[in-house]
């Protein structure tokens, strides 16, 4: 393993902002200082001008993934080198428990499919069956795993939806042994009624996933969890939080003391639900849940990010191609050509996290850089179980930095990619900002345009207790 000296750059981390040399040895920060003298055999990185920040901490990626019929396009080893070239140099992925089976089953088959990650990856366990014997796995992936957190699915009903006494039993069972429980809040089952009169009207086009599911019902579902969290006493992170009356019931209990933290998607912040009125079959892209919201919901996101009711900014990276070649269908928006219910639900975004969030947050809203890191690196890191491992640039810390140019202006199109998908929900948008090296543990892996990891190069790390802020 190589000893990297990064000279010259200014160092931002959540906290600080300074200028100063960074020596990295055996793949963890040894020094941080002025003028560090190192002789020869050391690898020399000139970070003049450059932000030198800590690499980006991902915690909602659907990689490798069966969802229903359809299943991502990405494996860990082309999405976590998506990742890298986006400047993130941790994901923590959702893998799941089938119907039936331990969720121990389900994570045996991550880490087969997880070993050709190019970074450190570790999986939150979503749950599917919640009975004696899974609440007893559950605490074997917390203590023996390092798994401590779990999702929970208040939607999709018949393929992850649990109802609320399995939600309570996970959850109590969570709050009891350090872990954190992530919910997708909607309110599955009223959703249903409405796309299942939407299908049978004949209203089949991609506009109506958005008409379906309305705020209220994300809004009903995320005050429910919070209820049912307060009373097993377990921290509770909402994911993907797009809508309005979402984020007041997120207010409400953290005014109120309890321990709630939500994510927001780029999506929600830069896109509205006007995609879904594009030609054609266009409008797939965007089919995500929650879909894309009105501006009224978008500015409410910005809000709450503003207030810190959203504390992290995710992606949600769930591809699945646009066309049918050269994957197949199985990996295709086209399962619902004639049938929006049939899209498989999910949009990318890991390739292009940083450069979105920092022009957006700190070139257009004014956000400093320190919050940048913050809602990309260091708070995701801390709610998981993973700080200051990773997260923050300190003595002692994992050395996954990110040389990134605050000036460069790019733009983003899905032919640059790495990622599999064909697609960029953000094509032809340009950014200021733009990531230009990438350590990960100490080492380069991309370096400009040029990919210098491998895959299996990435750790699976076993997470501390989840949920301290
Ligand atoms: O549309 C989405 N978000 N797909 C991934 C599954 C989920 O709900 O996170
Ligand atoms: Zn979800
Ligand atoms: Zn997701």
């Amino acid at each position: 393993m190589s000893t990297v000296l990064i000279k010259n750059g200014r160092i931002i981390t959540a906290v600080d902002d300074y200028q100063a040399d960074i020596l990295i040895e055996d793949g963890r920060v040894r020094t941080i200082g002025k003028d560090i003298a190192v002789g020869d055999g050391v690898e020399v990185h000139d970070a003049a001008g450059l932000l030198v920040i800590p690499g980006g901490v991902d915690v909602h990626t659907h990689l490798d993934w069966e969802f229903g019929s359809a299943r991502t396009v990405d494996t860990f080893e082309t999405g976590t080198m998506a990742a890298a070239f986006g400047g993130t140099t941790t994901v923590v992925d959702f893998c799941n428990q089938n119907h039936g089976e331990s969720p121990l089953v389900g994570l045996e088959d991550w880490y087969q499919r997880s070993a050709s990650a190019c970074i450190d990856v570790a999986a939150h366990m979503i749950m599917l069956d919640v009975n004696d014997q899974s609440l007893e796995d559950m605490k074997t992936l917390i203590h023996r795993e390092g798994v401590s957190s779990f999702k929970l699915f208040m939607a999709y009903p018949g393929v992850l939806m649990l109802d609320d006494g399995a939600l309570f039993k996970a959850m109590r069972m969570a709050g009891d042994n350090g872990a954190m429980i992530c919910v997708h809040a909607e309110n599955g089952g009223v959703i249903q009624v409405l796309v299942d009169e939407a299908v049978a009207a004949g209203n089949r086009s991609p506009k109506f996933h958005s008409l379906t599911r309305p705020t209220i019902m994300e809004g009903e579902a995320t005050h429910r969890a919070i209820r049912i969290s307060e009373l097993a006493e377990t921290p509770l992170y909402i994911v993907h939080l797009s809508a309005a009356e979402a984020l007041a019931a997120v207010t409400e209990g953290r005014d109120r003391g309890i321990a709630v933290h939500a994510e927001t998607c780029p999506h929600y912040l830069f896109l509205t639900d006007e995609e879904y009125d594009r030609p054609e079959f266009e409008g797939a892209k965007y089919v995500m849940t929650p879909p894309l919201r009105t501006h009224h919901h978008q500015e409410a996101m910005w809000r709450g990010l503003k207030t810190n009711d959203l504390q992290v900014i995710s992606t949600d990276h769930c591809p699945f191609c646009f066309a049918e070649q050269p994957y197949g269908l199985k990996f295709s928006k086209q399962q619902g050509a004639d049938d929006f219910s049939k899209i498989p639900n999910g949009a990318p975004g890991l390739e292009t996290r940083l450069p979105l969030v920092f022009d957006g947050c700190v070139n257009d809203k004014g956000m400093s850089l320190n919050r940048f890191v913050e809602l990309t690196s260091t708070t995701p890191a801390k709610l998981f179980g993973m700080f200051p491992k990773k997260g923050t640039i300190a003595v002692g810390t994992d050395g996954d930095i990110v040389l990134f140019d605050p000036d460069e202006t790019w733009t983003i199109t899905a032919a640059e990619h790495h990622s599999r998908i064909d697609y960029s929900l953000f094509e032809g948008r340009a950014v200021q900002g733009r990531v230009k090296k990438v350590f990960s543990r100490g080492n380069l892996v991309v370096d400009g345009t040029n990919w210098l990891g491998r895959a299996g190069g990435g750790e699976i790390l076993k997470r501390s207790t989840s949920g301290v802020i």
